[in-house]
């Protein structure tokens, strides 16, 4: 069975939207894990722009699944890591102008860098995933790097899937390629972004998937669930008056 993460990075978005103390990122913890969230990912991005440092500590510390952290390889953000000690971190590119993770990591580019962090992690007993596009080169290279897993970058084959599933097709090949390949490297394989309700149904047939990652669709869903029973108690109130 394919393993779901599920990534609250946008509850903690809406909260800071108002630099409240609600929705709380903790509870949404909670309810992925009952509704049987197999791990939790959040991101701590170096601007903070959602999920805050308090918050990462408070959620590994009330969760019973495993905390997946997605990271930039910065010394900052690799020693809060090296502190927090989460079942496993994803090294994602990271730029403070874009709205999302856009792209893979160059890993190939950067490869003396990033194997000096992968050590440092791993000798922590932290699994050490790498946020890439399908591409061999950089699968190869993750292995050199001894990283433990390859996490791929989705995003380009959800938008060709915005305009058709024919669209996609060859971006869906170039995963499944990257699969096998993984395989082959003895790398675990993992995949996410952009990843909906329509478009999951492909990436889940791809042999040798271990666990995907999923935010926007399911916090974005979770909204037009959720928003008839929220009126209806205010209204419940009011109606008293
Ligand atoms: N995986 C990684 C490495 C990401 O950076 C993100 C977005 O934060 C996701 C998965 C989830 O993407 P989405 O929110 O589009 O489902």
């Amino acid at each position: 069975m394919i393993k779901l993460g599920v990534n609250i990075d946008h509850i903690a978005t809406l909260r800071q939207a108002r630099r409240e103390d609600f929705p709380s990122p903790v509870k949404a913890m909670a309810v992925c894990e009952k509704a049987g969230a197999d791990s939790i990912t959040t991101h701590l991005r170096e601007d903070r722009r959602h999920i805050q440092d308090r918050d990462v500590f408070e959620i590994k510390e009330a969760m019973r699944t495993k905390l997946n952290f997605e990271m930039a390889a910065c010394e900052e953000i690799v020693n809060i890591a090296l502190k927090l000690q989460p079942y496993s971190v994803c090294i994602v590119p990271e730029k403070r102008e874009e709205i999302t993770t856009e792209g893979g990591l160059d890993v190939k580019g950067q490869k003396v860098h990033l194997a000096e962090v992968v050590k440092r992690l791993k000798d922590k007993g932290i699994i050490v995933s790498m946020f890439i596009d399908p591409v061999k080169e950089q699968i190869e290279t993750c292995a050199d790097i001894k990283a433990d897993a390859v996490e791929i970058h989705t995003g380009k084959y959800a938008n060709l899937f915005k305009i058709s599933k024919e669209n996609a097709a060859e971006e869906l090949n170039n995963i499944k390629n990257a699969a096998s390949l993984a395989k082959q490297c003895g790398l675990i394989f993992n995949a996410g972004h952009g990843l909906d309700y329509d478009n999951v149904f492909d990436i889940c047939s791809i042999e040798n998937l271990n666990e995907l990652n999923i935010g926007f669709s399911i916090i974005a869903r979770a909204v037009f669930d959720g928003l008839e029973t929220a009126v209806f108690e205010m209204k419940k109130i009011l109606s008293n008056y």
